[in-house]
C-alpha cells in the first residue's frame, strides 16, 4: 500500500487550504511533501473554483523545515527536485497565498512566507532561518528578498546568525502583517482568504502580478543561483557535521573548519 503524504489539501468557498500535516517530527518537510505541496499549487492555478489559497501547518507547528535526514542521506539536487518545483510553484503563483502560521517555522518554513502575499502569525510563532548554522546558505532567494523586506542589517543579523526571532520582529521586519492569539489565527487568515475570495479574481490576479512583476526575474536568477551553491554545500563537512550533531542531539563543533 502507498504511504500517505502528510499534506492535506481542501477547497472550501473557493479558498484551498494546504497543510502541513506531519506533526510527530514538526512538519519537517520531506520530498513527497514538497511535490505534494507543488502539485496541490499546480491545481489551484488551474483550477477556477479556486481564488486563494491558505498555507499552514498543523495547530502549533508550521514546519521545522527540510527533513534533516533526508539532507544528510538523501539531499534533493538539481533544477528538477520536488524542492525546486515547490518554490517555483509557489514563487510565480498567480493567485493570492496567505499563510497562517504558529510555533516554529524553521529554514524553508520562513523563506516560504517571502513568497506569500499575506502572512498572519499566532504570537506563539518563532522564525528562523539557521543557514549559517547548518553549514550552508541561503535559499528560496531569501537573500534578495529578505533585504527587500527588512533592510540590509535586519537581514544580514537573521541570516548570519540564524536565530530565532519572534512574531513582533518578523513583523518589523516586514515578513508578517498580522498577529493574532494562538487560538485565534487560523480563524483571521480564513477572514482574510475569504474576504479576497469574494473580490474580482481578475483584477487580484492582475494587482498581484504588478507587485511581484519587478522582483520576477531576479527571485527565479537567485533562487536557482542559491540552489546550485547550496547543493554543493548540503553535501560539504560543515553541514555534515551540523546535520550529524542534530541527529545525534549535540552541539555541533566547528572548531576544526
Ligand atoms: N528534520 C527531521 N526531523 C525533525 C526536524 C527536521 N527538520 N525537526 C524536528 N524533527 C524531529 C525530531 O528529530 C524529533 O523526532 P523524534 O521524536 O523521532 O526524536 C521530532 O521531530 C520532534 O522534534 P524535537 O526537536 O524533539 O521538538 P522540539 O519542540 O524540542 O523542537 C524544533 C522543535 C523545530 C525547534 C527542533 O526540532 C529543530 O530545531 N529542528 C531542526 C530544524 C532545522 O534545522 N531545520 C532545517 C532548516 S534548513
Amino acid at each position: 500500500m502507498n504511504e500517505r503524504i502528510p499534506v492535506n489539501v481542501t477547497i472550501d468557498n473557493q479558498v484551498m487550504t494546504i497543510s502541513w500535516d506531519r506533526p510527530d517530527k514538526k512538519n519537517a518537510l520531506t520530498q513527497a511533501m514538497y511535490g505534494a505541496a507543488a502539485d496541490a499549487l499546480l491545481d489551484a492555478e488551474n483550477d477556477n473554483n479556486v481564488r486563494v489559497v491558505i498555507l499552514t501547518g498543523t495547530h502549533d507547528c508550521f514546519t521545522a523545515g527540510n527533513d534533516l535526514n533526508d539532507f544528510l542521506n538523501n539531499p534533493a539536487i538539481g533544477d528538477d527536485t520536488p524542492v525546486a518545483r515547490f518554490l517555483a510553484a509557489i514563487a510565480s503563483f498567480k493567485k493570492p497565498i496567505i499563510a497562517a502560521v504558529n510555533g516554529p517555522a524553521v529554514g524553508v518554513g520562513t523563506t516560504m512566507l517571502l513568497h506569500c502575499d499575506m502572512v498572519v502569525a499566532a504570537d506563539t510563532s518563532v522564525f528562523s532561518m539557521p543557514f549559517s548554522k547548518l553549514g550552508v546558505c541561503p535559499e528560496a532567494a531569501s537573500s534578495y528578498l529578505l533585504p527587500l523586506m527588512a533592510g540590509y542589517h535586519r537581514a544580514a543579523e537573521l541570516l548570519l546568525l540564524g536565530e530565532n526571532f519572534d512574531a513582533n520582529t518578523a513583523r518589523d521586519c516586514g515578513i508578517v502583517n498580522r498577529i493574532a492569539p494562538s487560538a485565534e489565527y487560523q480563524t483571521l487568515a480564513r477572514k482574510l482568504a475569504e474576504t479576497m475570495a469574494q473580490l474580482p479574481p481578475n483584477s487580484l490576479r492582475t494587482t498581484k502580478a504588478f507587485l511581484k512583476s519587478s522582483m520576477e526575474q531576479v527571485v527565479s536568477t537567485r533562487m536557482k543561483e542559491e540552489a546550485d551553491v547550496f547543493g554543493k554545500m548540503i553535501q560539504g563537512p560543515e553541514a555534515v557535521e551540523a546535520m550529524t550533531a542534530f541527529t545525534e542531539r549535540r552541539p555541533a563543533d566547528f572548531s576544526k573548519f
